[in-house]
């Protein structure tokens, strides 16, 4: 099969090698799918440091299943998936044929393309485990109690940094099926894909903007805020957060956080990888509870999805298949990709 390897040279541009190599086969629970639709994410080109060896570093795969390994029980040859991909291990899906857990794999209805099944997987797990996991918010599933009660009279406020972010805006679609209010979120000049779907009650404006603290608080309305997501994690995008939440709340978000935090807050950084396996600094028992939920969440996307409930990014096809991928990265790495989901599709590379 063909796969694209990517590297970066010294000056940090992304450039790919399409190679020759074997198709791999699935070991026990694994899925092997024929990849139709490959998606991008911020990761995979910061993970290629300049000097490593050419890699495969795509995580998110839409295809058909063609074989499964010992003890998959709900995948057959044929099906229709979309997967996430274990990170930084092989047999990713910048390639014809990618490997995945069968627990971060789940059917796609008919209704939903390939292209749009690629944007999925590593933003859902994310935002899935940063809301239901690190921040222990009621799933969109759950009736509620009658101290926490999402669906009833006393609704859960919920702020999110970055709503126009990939992993932002799956947050805000969460947070609307797990019925929170009011929903606060923070974004910019891509904060129409936010007012398109009505995904927030109040947008506040990062720009220019001295005070999203105060205006945070002005859009709780007199409410206590415990729940936080920042979507974007970069300086100084959790201190307003913080600066409204209640000191008994909770703060979580997706990359290492190393300034100080106003009331005592910690931010606790949300890991999707921990949907898979442990990695340094990451407690061995979350994953272990962040495997079995990415499990059943799964398999809660594939109904959400066929309900009509879950609508999925805007997307940008990229041209020639994987060859177009190192540009597209490069874009995305340059900042110049906003509001919409990068992918290729497999059968539109050259010399396939
Ligand atoms: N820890 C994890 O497991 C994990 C998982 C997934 C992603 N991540 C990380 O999360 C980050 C976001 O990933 P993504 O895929 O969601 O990114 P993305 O979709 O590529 O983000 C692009 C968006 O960022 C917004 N943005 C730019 N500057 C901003 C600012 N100062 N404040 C708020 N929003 C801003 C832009 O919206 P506007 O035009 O509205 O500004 C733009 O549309 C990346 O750093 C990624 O590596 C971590």
């Amino acid at each position: 099969m063909k796969e694209l390897r990517l590297v970066t040279d010294a000056a940090g541009v992304v450039s790919g090698q399409l190679v020759d190599t074997e198709k791999p086969t699935p070991q026990e629970g694994e899925v092997l799918i024929k990849v139709v639709v490959t998606g991008t994410n911020p990761k995979d080109w910061k993970y290629i440091p300049h000097g490593k060896a050419p890699f495969n570093s795509g995580d998110d795969i839409a295809g058909i299943v063609e074989a499964v390994g010992p003890n998959v029980l709900e995948f057959k040859p044929g099906d229709r998936v979309a997967a996430f991909h274990v990170m930084h291990s092989v047999h990713g899906s910048f390639a014809e044929f990618a490997i995945a857990p069968s627990h971060t794999t789940f059917h796609i209805p008919e209704s939903t393309s390939f292209e749009d099944a690629a944007t999925i997987p590593l933003v859902a797990f994310t935002s899935a485990i940063a809301m239901y996991q690190e921040l222990a918010l009621p799933a969109p599933w759950s009736r509620g109690t009658e101290q926490h009660n999402p669906k009833g009279r006393n609704p859960i406020p919920f702020v999110v940094y970055g709503g126009s972010t990939s992993v932002g805006l799956t947050a805000l679609k969460f947070a609307r099926l797990s019925g929170l209010y009011p929903i606060i979120t923070i974004a910019g000049g891509s904060k129409d894909i936010i007012e398109k779907d009505n995904l927030a009650d109040v947008i506040i404006d990062y720009r220019n903007n001295n005070d999203i603290a105060g205006d945070i608080k002005k859009a709780l309305g007199g409410k206590e805020l415990f729940h936080a997501f920042d979507g974007f994690t970069e300086y100084p995008s959790a201190n307003p957060l913080a600066e409204a939440l209640n000191p008994k709340g909770r703060i979580t978000g997706i990359l290492s956080y190393k300034h100080e935090l106003p009331n005592g807050h910690k931010l606790k950084m949300t890991y999707v990888g921990s949907a898979h396996k442990t990695y340094p600094n990451f407690p061995v028992e979350d994953v272990e509870t962040d495997k079995e939920f990415a499990y059943v969440f799964s398999r809660y996307l594939t109904r959400a999805l066929q309900q009509g409930k879950f609508k999925t990014h805007p997307i940008e096809v990229l041209k020639g298949g994987l060859g177009g991928l190192p540009e597209g990265l490069n874009r995305l790495k340059a900042g110049k990709v906003k509001a919409s989901k990068l992918v290729a599709r497999i059968a539109d590379t050259d010399g396939l």
